[in-house]
């Protein structure tokens, strides 16, 4: 239940100048739209997991891919990248996101000023009652489906590796995502 965030996959954005995107999957690694500025940055209450099916982009409708989500989990912090944007990028990262991805404002901290007052920005969510959620699974069990998924934007195992390289580098570990890619690893 999203109770924390405004619903606003139908509202048009063109009122405004521009708009805060909040990043936490291939939107920190694969930045292929435009923006006029760029922040690390965290939301509240929010867990990334690997629970997100990918039947259009690192699987397909017969061997779906996991690719990330944001689930709803009090006290934790979801480190990410908010990009600045006009509103009319939303019409390439709607089509982008397509496979289940709705997005909502929510508040957001930049990491490199977090006393000033939050933000609100743009997120997707592909939540549990969309059609491609595949939810938890074992780790091995996810390893084994990411390190033998592939789609037409490349390997599954591409995408978690690409993303927990990120994550490092800014100085976000995960380690959801990092004990995920530290099994796949191993099979690869
Ligand atoms: C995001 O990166 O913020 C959304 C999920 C994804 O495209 O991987």
């Amino acid at each position: 239940m999203i109770n924390t965030v405004k619903r606003n996959q139908q509202q048009s954005l063109d009122h405004l100048d521009d708009v805060w995107l909040f990043g936490y999957g291939s939107l920190i690694f694969k930045v292929d739209f435009p923006f006029l500025e760029r922040r690390p940055a965290s939301i509240m209450g929010w867990a990334r997991r690997f629970w997100q099916g990918s039947h259009d982009h690192r699987g397909t409708p017969d061997q779906p891919g996991r690719v990330v989500t944001l689930i709803e989990q009090a006290g934790c912090q979801c480190q990410g990248m908010a990009y600045r944007v006009t509103p009319d990028t939303f019409a390439h990262l709607d089509h982008r996101e397509k496979n289940g991805y709705l997005r909502f404002f929510a508040p957001l901290t930049f990491t490199d000023a977090p006393d000033h007052a939050p933000a609100e920005a743009l997120v997707y969510v592909a939540g549990p009652d969309n059609a491609a959620f595949l939810g938890p699974a074992p780790i091995e069990v996810m390893a084994r489906q990411i390190a033998t998924s592939e789609g037409p934007s490349g390997r599954n195992s591409d995408y978690l590796l690409n993303l927990d390289d990120a994550l490092k580098t800014m100085g976000a570990e995960d380690t959801h995502v990092s004990e995920l890619a530290n099994a796949v690893k191993a099979l690869l």
